[in-house]
């Protein structure tokens, strides 16, 4: 610790919160989001492979609620009751559900209008994580733009909570969240934590051609070699919906 006379001049908030400013930063794992949880910030989850993008697709295409839970338990406890369940680990579809986690999963009539029930490795972990947040919205590259003008309605700090894989950093989400940050830093009611700035920095020396920078992050190659590459170039695409899902109690609904 610095000590001196005007000792937070020199110590500013564990933040590093500026004053007065509305503060962009960015959670690298949701097992620090502890460490990062401010009240009235908004938390945007991302989980680009591919939990936020199914989310985002599957309310473009119709679905009226999403419950995202942690466990397999609570998971096989809704489909008993008769909900349609959505269940990955490893990126595998889990048997005895009806869906794994490919957004592709839920572009068809059986999802219109249906609360269904979703479960994944990262993902629906980080939304757990996040539930104290004053609000928590779904973030991918296929609302990015939608999310960032919502955002920037708000006038409240932001978090960008990287899902990652198993608690460890991944690129995907965090050259997700470096894009967002660019975005919002165009506007100069914002300013950057650390982690933002990296994650700018990231997607900046990325943004020429994003899909071969992150052909070879862990979860790409995974996905890759079961034959998801279609999957994954879905979840890389930008734009493909206006939807911001948003959790309301249990529920992820469609923000209105
Ligand atoms: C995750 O939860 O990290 C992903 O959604 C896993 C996947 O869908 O492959």
């Amino acid at each position: 610790m610095i000590e001196n006379k005007n000792n937070a001049a020199l110590n500013p908030s564990p933040s590093g919160e500026k004053r007065g400013a509305l503060i962009v930063d960015v959670c690298l794992s949701p097992y620090l989001y502890p460490v990062y949880h401010k009240e009235n910030t908004i938390v945007v989850v991302i989980d680009i492979l591919r939990a936020t993008s199914a989310m985002c697709t599957a309310f473009h295409y119709g679905v009226d609620k999403i419950i995202p839970v942690a466990t397999l338990e609570e998971a096989a406890d809704y489909k008993k009751q008769g909900f349609l369940v959505g269940a990955e680990r490893n990126g595998i579809a889990i048997e005895g559900f009806d869906f794994g986690n490919s957004p592709f999963s839920y572009t068809t009539e059986q999802i219109k209008g249906q609360t269904i029930v979703i479960s994944t490795t990262n993902g629906t972990q980080a939304i757990d994580a996040a539930r104290s947040a004053y609000k928590v919205v779904i973030g991918a590259f296929t609302n990015i733009t939608a999310l960032c003008n919502w955002l920037k309605q708000q006038e409240r700090s932001v978090l960008l909570l990287c899902s990652g894989w198993k608690n460890r950093f991944n690129l995907e989400d965090t050259l997700f969240a470096g894009a967002v940050t660019d975005i919002l830093l165009k506007d100069k009611k914002y300013k950057s934590g650390d982690g933002a700035l990296t994650a700018s920095y990231l997607y900046q020396s990325a943004q020429k051609n994003p899909y071969r920078y992150l052909r070879n992050s862990s979860h790409t190659e995974r996905l890759a070699a079961m034959g998801l590459k279609k999957d994954i170039k879905y979840c890389f695409t930008l734009d493909q919906t206006t939807v911001i899902p948003v959790l309301e109690d249990k529920y992820l609904v469609r923000m209105t």
